[in-house]
């Protein structure tokens, strides 16, 4: 098995994020030096999947706290700045008041003393270096309590599984979520298939998911978006397993456009769904999905991939993400066990 695809990178004060939009073409990575660059490079999807949104925006409070100098009006303006760059993924706001509150409790606590600037630019690197380190951790977890979840499912030695969007190595902080479950399970022989959906219109399953699958030696087959149906119908998918951008207290998951559709057919052919986030990803101040905020993103992303002239436009409906009912969902995993829907709220109480 190869090693790992390595995502965010910290380096000499400086934040490396590989460029996904290049994958699986080239392996570049830029390089950025203050939040207006990071802030830039997750509405950009430079770097994309909710729990690497949230580390790498804790990293651009770092670069704000040093390229601003420590002056708080200015810092205070890019922690907008950052909070502003994708609204749906929650994990970048937990992220972000993780931060803000080891600033202030460090400014708070340092007062004007001589030392206190490297002390607090310390203590918030640490910080993002924590919650990079704790999201591997929850990956993990989640691997371990997913595949007991799918073993304890069947009497089948092997199962056949399908992905939407990408939620492994390239979109956390190591391993993955929904892909963490689904790499682990196949290194271990207890996952046989996968089938990749495309994930239009940005691909991340056919230029990313495919792509770390087969880096990593799994079997993987590529299908086409309009393909899931049928495949479904024919008995040869078990589980439907995806990751979460925000998952609300009764159970509703945001997560990439066109989840919703394979949860539906998914409980019409009687495949079963998981869904596999950490508890960054859960918005206990949301009662229901109907509040969490979905991204738009502009008509000139189809319309170029669709090859219309630069300028050319004509009116997308070009949702990011959709919302899942709970009621499609049999499982939700995350580092603190499996359950129920229905029993999020008193797990995360
Ligand atoms: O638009 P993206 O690529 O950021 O969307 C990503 C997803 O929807 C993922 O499934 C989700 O963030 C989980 S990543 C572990």
């Amino acid at each position: 098995m190869k090693k790992e695809l390595q995502p965010i990178i910290w380096e000499d004060a400086k934040l490396q994020l590989i460029d996904q939009r290049a994958l699986p073409a080239k392996e570049i990575y830029i390089t950025l030096e203050d939040a207006a660059g990071v802030a830039d490079a997750i509405t950009k999807m430079v770097v994309r999947g909710a729990p690497a949104i949230g580390i790498s925006a804790a990293y651009g409070v770092v670069l704000s706290y040093y390229h601003r100098q420590g002056n708080v009006e200015l810092i205070s303006q890019d922690f907008k700045t950052l909070e502003h760059s994708r609204p749906t993924a929650v994990n970048l706001h937990h992220a972000l008041a993780r931060l803000k509150k080891v600033w202030f409790d460090e400014l708070e606590s340092h007062g004007g003393a001589h030392g206190a600037f490297e002390a607090i630019g310390q203590r918030l690197l640490e910080e993002a270096k924590a919650i990079q380190a704790e999201d591997l951790e929850y990956n993990v977890a989640m691997a371990k309590h997913g595949i007991k979840s799918l073993k304890e499912s069947t009497e089948k030695q092997t199962i056949k599984v399908m992905t939407h969007c990408n939620t492994g190595s390239l979109a956390t902080g190591g391993l993955g979520t929904a892909l963490g479950i689904i790499k682990t399970a196949a290194h271990k022989g207890f996952v046989e298939h996968v089938y990749a959906t495309e994930t239009r219109p940005w691909l991340q399953g056919s230029r990313l998911t495919a792509f770390e699958l087969n880096y990593e030696g799994v079997p993987v087959q590529l299908l086409v978006e309009g393909g899931a149906a049928g495949l479904m119908a024919s008995g040869e998918v078990d589980w439907l397993i995806v990751g979460a951008d925000r998952i609300t207290a009764n159970g509703d998951v945001a997560n990439k456009v066109g989840t919703f559709t394979l949860a539906v057919l998914a409980k019409q052919f009687g495949v079963k769904v998981m869904v596999a986030a950490p508890s960054t990803t859960v918005d206990m101040s949301l009662e229901s999905g109907q509040q969490i905020p979905i991204e738009y993103r502009g008509s000139e992303e189809i319309l170029k991939a669709a090859g219309y002239a630069d300028g050319f436009d004509m009116p997308v409906y070009n949702p990011a993400f959709d919302v899942t009912p709970a009621a499609f969902i049999d499982l939700i995993v995350t580092e603190q066990g499996a359950v129920k829907p229905a029993q999020l709220a008193s797990l995360f109480a």
